[in-house]
């Protein structure tokens, strides 16, 4: 049977990706977020996962309106990434774990979730960005396969935070159930705080990121039992996203232990938080 290693979670912010596109990891404005990941990535280093099944939202790139599917599961060979509008970047397409995906498809609707399969999509910076940030960018190919997981948390309505939850424990379940030795580690993505239009534009609330950070790990039942509309006047209407953590948060257990938690504010207009949790044994 397959094991967890941990669950991450991450903000997502397509600035990100582009300061290491222009170079500008080590400048003063950019180093300290960079090196906050420092200790994450020694980290997955140690634990040599095999799969990072990634829990992100598209951002209209892959997908638009016309069609909106609620959860969906990955389960392509690959996935390239989707040129954004600035030109394709240099990174390395991401390898799928298909047989995973199916046998996470299979779980999700035996747990009464039915969500969309797809077999062929492109991956926005939901995916890119945390990639980067606790692999680095590999020359040619990414030491881990990928298995997306995709929330809609931009259309309403989007999924209730306690339904994202039970979602994670059943992701749990199929790690656990799945047919194989590898290791796998899961990541949450999004948020922390931002707003990026409307009255609120700019709006960040770095107290509500830390306490986010620190319940996340110590009491998700709390987190998962709040409203949509708690989240959005808490985060923002964008920083809502924040809600696909509770994906990673669902995979393990009650008790976990926190390895490492970082937070910056602003990374571009957000709240930029990093948190690495192992089950506790
Ligand atoms: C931005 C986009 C995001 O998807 C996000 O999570 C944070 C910030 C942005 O465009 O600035
Ligand atoms: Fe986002």
């Amino acid at each position: 049977m397959a094991t967890i290693v941990g669950g991450l979670g991450t903000s997502h912010v397509p600035s990100i990706g582009a300061a290491l596109d222009k170079g500008l990891r080590d400048t003063p404005e950019w180093k300290p977020f960079f090196d906050g990941y420092l200790p994450a990535r020694e980290w997955v280093r140690e634990q040599r996962p095999d799969v990072a099944v990634v829990v992100f939202n598209d951002h209209f790139n892959a997908m638009f309106l016309d069609r909106v599917p609620t959860f969906a599961v990955g389960c392509a060979p690959s996935y390239r990434p989707v040129d954004e509008g600035w030109g394709p970047r240099a990174i390395p397409a991401f390898e799928g774990e298909s047989r995973f995906g199916w046998h996470l498809a299979d779980t999700l609707v035996a747990s009464k979730f039915d969500p969309e399969i797809i077999q062929e999509i492109e991956v926005d910076h939901g995916l890119q960005v945390p990639m980067e940030l606790f692999w680095g960018r590999p020359a040619d190919a990414w030491p881990v396969k990928v298995v997306p997981i995709f929330v809609n948390v931009l259309q309403y309505p989007i999924p209730l935070p306690e339904r994202l939850y039970e979602l994670g424990h059943a992701l749990g379940r199929a790690i656990e159930t799945y047919d194989s030795d590898q290791r796998f580690v899961v990541l949450g993505t999004g948020g922390l705080s931002h707003q990026l239009q409307g009255a609120r534009a700019g709006f960040l609330n770095p107290e509500a990121d830390h306490r986010f950070l620190r319940d996340i790990a110590d009491d998700p039942d709390e987190l998962a039992s709040w409203s949509r509309e708690h989240y959005v006047e808490t985060f923002g209407q964008e920083g809502a996203e924040v809600i696909m953590w509770l994906v990673m948060r669902g995979a393990l257990s009650r008790d976990v232990v926190v390895r490492h938690r970082h937070y910056f504010s602003p990374a571009s207009m957000t709240g930029a938080g990093m948190i690495v949790m192992e089950n506790a044994v």
